[in-house]
């Protein structure tokens, strides 16, 4: 039987981030192609923030297409330290709508990460509980973009900050 879950990781960039104005960092984009073309066929949703030089992602699918993307994930050189901070099984989805949505959230996340005592993002730091709540605050920011009537979609610019978003492209 399939089962639900959503599985959070966190992880440090290999790379050295391209400085951009504007736009997102042109490594990171090219795994939100790669993640959204493949999370949409195995039917895998999620979230990804990049920040400070570090990952935090959630996956949420059926447990064997999460856990074979994941295992492809942890092996991929572009990061290291890949850390698993949360892992659940879910009665339904956070990210229904998103092959792997990218969140500009820079200013909300400045804020979660000062309130609970952290001098910078350090993702390979948070307890499971703080992992969660980060999810949770992704997830409301998600819910805001709703409110709009789904204008926000493609290329815009909230708070000055230029960034992609993708939708779901597959039908189930
Ligand atoms: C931080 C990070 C997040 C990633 N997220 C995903 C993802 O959600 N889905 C995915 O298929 N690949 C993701 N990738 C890419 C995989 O590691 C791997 O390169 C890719 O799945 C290979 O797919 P391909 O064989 O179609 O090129 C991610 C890589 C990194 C570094």
């Amino acid at each position: 039987m399939s089962e639900l879950i959503r599985l959070v990781y966190a992880s440090q960039a290999a790379f050295k981030p391209a400085p951009v104005k504007q736009g997102v960092e042109p490594s990171v984009a090219r795994i939100l192609m790669q993640s959204r073309r493949n999370n949409s066929h195995e039917n895998i949703g999620g979230v990804l923030y990049f920040g400070d030089g570090y990952f935090f992602q959630a996956l949420e699918g059926d447990r064997k297409a999460v856990n074979q993307t994941y295992q492809r994930i942890a092996a991929d050189p572009r990061h290291r330290d890949v850390t698993i901070l949360s892992l659940k099984t879910i009665p339904h989805r956070l990210f229904a709508d998103w092959s792997m949505k990218y969140v500009p959230v820079e200013q909300a996340v400045r804020e979660f990460v000062r309130s609970r005592g952290y001098p910078h993002f350090a993702p390979l730091q948070f307890q499971e509980e703080e992992a969660e709540a980060l999810i949770k605050l992704f997830h409301q920011q998600r819910s805001g973009d709703a409110a709009d009537g789904g204008k926000k979609r493609g290329w815009f610019r909230p708070g000055g900050l230029l960034s992609f978003w993708g939708r779901r492209s597959v039908a189930k």
